[in-house]
């Protein structure tokens, strides 16, 4: 038997075999490392997540997620000009609205709280950061669900679908570059696209979260966003996490219906699912890194058990290695200005 090591096999002379594959050649310097690296993470590939709330005067920071906050209206401000500044892609936006309702009237209301944070953002940075709206009811709604429910405390999905598209319209009016529902009910991309196409906004683009699981990685996004279920789970509208064809149906059927961009959600679980959709589609593949992905980084690295900096970088590399063009995180900022030393 050869034994294929450093050195050169046993009994095999040195440099008898020149196609002899030393993969340690290209690792000996930092230069080196760097010049033949196949995946790289840019600040434009990063999305930063932010959270705006209504009526608080100061930011208010979020337990399970230490260093992100639900920001006011002028926190937030203030952090998409550093978002700008430190070159990241694009900002999504979450609202958390004072008063919710059964139909989750505040997401388009002309006055509520996520449509008047876009106005602001948009009209103080213009074009400068791509402004997502996220597009779901959960934080809007006093039941916590993504949709209307029926009496029977089923998430109705056809009357939600209407809901959407006034959500849309609105979200776009107030400034959205790029409308991203979140929701997972059936019919959602269709039906925001023909929301858009009647009004003006036929230019917007949607990123649809298409192959969006119901996760356990979710939960300090709950906390963020004041959203979570008052009754039942999110499992008969979010994908089951063993399955991985219905991933790919998904994305056909959103791109069917006319979505721009496709997104795969959570990102570090799902790198199988990420990889795929990679392959499979010739449109731009976000992943969001969730909430729960942040916390567990973050909690590791509070106990003095990985060295975080590094650990966050490595699950960019990865999400981008996996085939993601661009990638949601909590990051963004930090990593764009560890990118940028
Ligand atoms: C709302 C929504 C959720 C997330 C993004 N949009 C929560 C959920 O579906 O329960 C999760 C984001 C995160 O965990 O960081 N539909």
């Amino acid at each position: 038997m050869t034994s294929i090591g450093r050195g050169g096999g046993a009994g095999q002379a040195q440099g008898a075999n020149p196609g002899f594959a030393r993969g340690r050649r290209l690792r000996s310097t930092p230069a080196l490392r760097r010049l033949t690296a196949q995946t790289r993470v840019a600040p434009a590939d990063l999305v930063l997540p932010v959270f705006v709330k209504e009526g608080i005067a100061e930011p208010v920071p979020i337990g399970s997620m230490p260093g992100v906050v639900q920001h006011s209206p002028d926190s937030l401000r203030k952090a998409a000009h550093e978002a700008a500044e430190a070159g990241i892609g694009g900002l999504m936006l979450f609202g958390i609205p004072a008063e919710k309702d059964a139909v989750g009237s505040q997401a388009d209301a002309a006055d509520g709280i996520v449509n008047v944070a876009l106005q602001q953002l948009r009209s103080d940075l213009g074009d400068e950061l791509v402004l997502m709206a996220d597009l779901c009811l959960c934080e809007y709604t006093d039941h916590g669900h993504c949709g209307v429910v029926t009496p029977a405390g089923v998430v109705d999905n056809d009357p939600t679908l209407d809901r959407y598209a006034a959500v849309a319209i609105a979200q776009a009016q107030a400034g959205a570059h790029v409308i991203a529902p979140s929701g997972m009910m059936d019919g959602q991309v269709a039906a925001i696209r023909a929301g858009l196409d009647s009004t003006a906004f036929t230019e917007v683009p949607i990123l649809a979260y298409a192959a969006k699981y119901a996760s356990g990685f979710y939960g300090p996004f709950r906390e963020a966003a004041e959203g979570a279920p008052q009754f039942g789970d999110r499992s008969t509208y979010q994908m089951d996490p063993p399955n991985a064809d219905e991933a790919l149906r998904e994305v056909a059927q959103d791109l069917a219906e006319g979505a721009d961009a496709v997104m795969v959600k959570p990102a570090l679980p799902y790198l199988d699912i990420v990889a795929k959709v990679a392959a499979a589609v010739q449109v731009p593949v976000s992943a969001y890194q969730v909430s729960g992905e942040y916390a567990m980084v973050e909690a590791a690295a509070a106990n003095g058990w990985i060295d975080r900096e590094r650990a966050i970088l490595e699950t960019l590399t990865a999400i981008r290695r996996a085939g993601a063009g661009q990638v949601l995180t909590y990051w963004a900022v930090e990593a764009a200005r560890l990118l940028s030393r």
